[in-house]
């Protein structure tokens, strides 16, 4: 039994005395999105290096696809994906005929429906007769994905796919991304776009010079921040007046009839403060919780902005 399809733990690696991954953990469980964030130079490419067999761990142990890398990296290799490694585009070929060749290489003939449907899912027909020569950085980006879903991969390895793309683009990848883990396949992404993996992910994991330093679900991570708060709005004055009575650690917003109450956010603390309210006779016009973006969480974690790291 093993649901994960990625299991890493203590895994170590230094080029010379500079350890670059110094001891991580983590686990993906099969056909969610794990993505893996973290500054300049903090290992993320190392990390999916390691992971796709193409650099050597120096120590700790992973099972991609449920097989070790150290001892099993043939059959890891024959459940992946890789982009921008493996699949490498063939520039003098059209974006047809690569794909053409990468279906005759893993099925051992060429299926015409495969190679039109992919054309078309990565909105790549109209240029599907021009060589990859004169591809743009994003149409190459679709086109490298395009093939390396032919050989049907378990597992993929998504280092900063959408970077440099148009939001358009984007959106289209991050479409090919979702439908892809709703048929089951499981999705490792480093990103430079904090919203990109708030949006896909389903465990972040924050990395800093080789260590992971926090690691939850998007809404775990932002929750821990100082800053996350209730904002509780009400219909009177005098109703604004007792809940701050009631909440002294809340900020008026007298013009909005607003309170701001520091929290969580968490079901149960939500709970606690509406049956405070309900137990003085108070009813709040409107609820929200408020926290903080991954970029909040990525400057506090690693004292850098996203836009810095860049
Ligand atoms: N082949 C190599 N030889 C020596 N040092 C290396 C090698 N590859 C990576 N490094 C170093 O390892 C560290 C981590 O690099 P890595 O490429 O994994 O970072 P990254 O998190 O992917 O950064 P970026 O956001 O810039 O892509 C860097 O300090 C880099 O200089
Ligand atoms: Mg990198």
């Amino acid at each position: 039994m093993n649901s994960s399809a990625i299991a890493v733990s203590g895994l170590r690696k230094a080029y010379g005395d500079k350890a670059v991954l110094d001891g991580i953990d983590f686990e993906v469980p099969a056909g969610t999105v794990f993505s893996l964030l973290g500054p300049n130079g903090a290992g993320k490419t190392t990390t999916a290096n390691v992971l796709t067999t193409l650099t050597a761990a120096d120590g700790g142990t992973a099972r991609v696809a449920g097989h070790d890398l150290a001892t099993e990296a043939r059959a890891v290799r024959a459940a992946i994906g890789v982009t921008g490694q493996f699949a490498a585009v063939d520039d003098l070929l059209t974006g047809q005929e690569n794909l053409r060749l990468m279906v005759d290489l893993q099925r051992g003939r060429v299926d015409e429906r495969v190679v039109t449907e992919l054309l078309e899912r990565f909105e790549l027909a109209d240029s599907a007769h021009q060589p990859a020569s004169t591809y743009s950085g994003g149409m190459r980006r679709k086109l490298d994905l395009a093939m390396t879903l032919v050989g049907d991969p378990r597992v993929i390895f998504l280092d900063e796919p959408t970077t440099g793309l148009d939001p358009r683009s984007r959106r289209t990848m991050w479409s090919i991304i979702r439908d892809l883990v709703a048929e089951g396949v499981t999705i490792f992404l480093t990103t430079q776009y904090l919203e990109e993996a708030d949006q896909l992910a389903d465990r972040v994991a924050v990395l800093d010079q080789g260590r992971l330093v926090a690691q939850g679900t998007p809404d775990e991570l932002k929750r821990r921040l100082p800053g996350t708060h209730v904002r509780l709005r009400f219909a009177t004055a005098a109703d604004l007046d007792a809940a701050a009575r009631l909440f002294a650690d809340g900020t008026r917003d007298d013009e909005a009839l607003a309170l701001r109450v520091p929290g969580d956010g968490a079901t149960r603390s939500l709970r606690a403060l509406l049956d405070r309210l309900d137990a003085h006779s108070l009813d709040a016009e409107e609820l929200s919780v408020h926290t903080p973006d991954l970029d909040d969480v990525f400057l506090a974690l690693t004292g850098r902005t996203a836009e810095a790291a860049k």
